[in-house]
């Protein structure tokens, strides 16, 4: 059967934690001539929405394991123009060995998947952005060994990023506040999945509550990808759901820092938290790079 990621619950717990320790391994050791487990592969990332750091980490990490990188901007292929999802999937097969989608609805990821006989990635729907998180995680790690006895606290919209993280919660044990205004709150099946998995997961609507006592403090921006309509009504919702140095405050000693960015200073973040010390979001966009490439030695690897 094709593997495929495209959420965190793809992989079985050890296997995130093995694929985190890759992804160290690889980071350490960048630059050092290694196995091409991708050599004579062609990987394409099909982009329905902006990216940078998705797409350069992927064309990087292909590339820097032996492999070809081929980026298809949506509007620019006969998918833009209204060919099946099915048919794409099925003529990708026959020429690549694996494909990265960004695309909007998470059931655009899943056709796809459904039709390809090649592994496919999700690069961010609607829904989940779960290679985001093998970053995020692989960053806190650098810190925490046992993420287990992590608390992390979630400010903001319940998007594509906080149901990652409840995912997370699930496959690794660690604790996760939410703070979101009620009528953002993340997808009750998703936190009811989490759950009935053991994740120890709470939603709350007040920051400070959400902050307190947490090691990792995180948010996104309020519109995604998507929403730019509801920029206006966005922003009077999440006006008090700024993360600011007297949020920052309110965690634990030394907390960190984490957005996948793009971030917006002044309204998701203050300029002072994400341009100061507790901030980890460039160490964080970078682990996007190497724990792409431990994602993919996973998928392709042994092929
Ligand atoms: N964090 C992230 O996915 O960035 P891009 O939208 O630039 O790919
Ligand atoms: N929640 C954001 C993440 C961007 C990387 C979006 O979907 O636009």
């Amino acid at each position: 059967m094709t593997r495929h990621f495209l959420t965190l619950l793809d992989l079985e717990a050890e296997e995130l934690a093995a694929l985190l320790d890759r992804a160290a391994v690889l980071r350490a050791e960048r630059g050092a001539p290694g196995a091409r487990p991708l050599a004579g592969k062609s990987i394409v990332i099909l982009l329905e929405k902006a990216s940078t750091r998705t797409r350069l980490s992927f064309e990087v990490g292909v590339h820097e394991l032996g492999g070809l990188p081929l980026t298809l901007i949506s509007k620019d292929t006969q998918l833009g123009r209204g060919e099946p999802i099915a048919d794409t999937a099925r003529m990708l097969s026959g020429y690549a060995h694996g494909v990265v989608f960004r695309t909007f609805g998470h059931d655009r990821v899943e056709e796809l998947a459904r039709h390809a006989t090649i592994p496919v990635i999700n690069g961010l729907s609607e829904r989940y952005h779960p290679c985001q998180l093998l970053a995020d995680l692989a960053t806190i790690r650098a810190e925490h060994a046992d993420l287990r006895r992590v608390r992390v606290a979630w400010i903001g919209d319940g998007n594509n990023m906080a149901h990652s993280w409840i995912l997370a919660a699930a496959r690794t044990g660690l604790s996760l506040r939410l703070a979101s205004p009620e009528r953002y709150a993340p997808a009750a099946d998703v936190v009811g999945l989490a759950r009935s998995l053991g994740a120890d997961v709470e939603v709350v609507t007040d920051p400070r509550e959400a902050v307190a006592g947490a090691h990792v403090v995180t948010t996104d921006v309020w519109s995604s990808m998507g929403h730019e309509a509801e920029n206006a009504e966005r922003a009077r919702a999440f006006r008090d759901y700024r993360v600011d140095a007297a949020l920052m405050a309110r965690a634990a000693p030394g907390a960190m820092f984490l957005h996948c960015l793009p971030a917006h200073r002044g309204e998701e973040v203050a300029a002072e938290v994400i341009d100061g010390p507790a901030s980890r979001v460039w160490l964080e966009a970078e682990y996007r790079l190497h724990a792409q490439k431990a994602l993919l030695e996973a998928l392709f690897g042994a092929q």
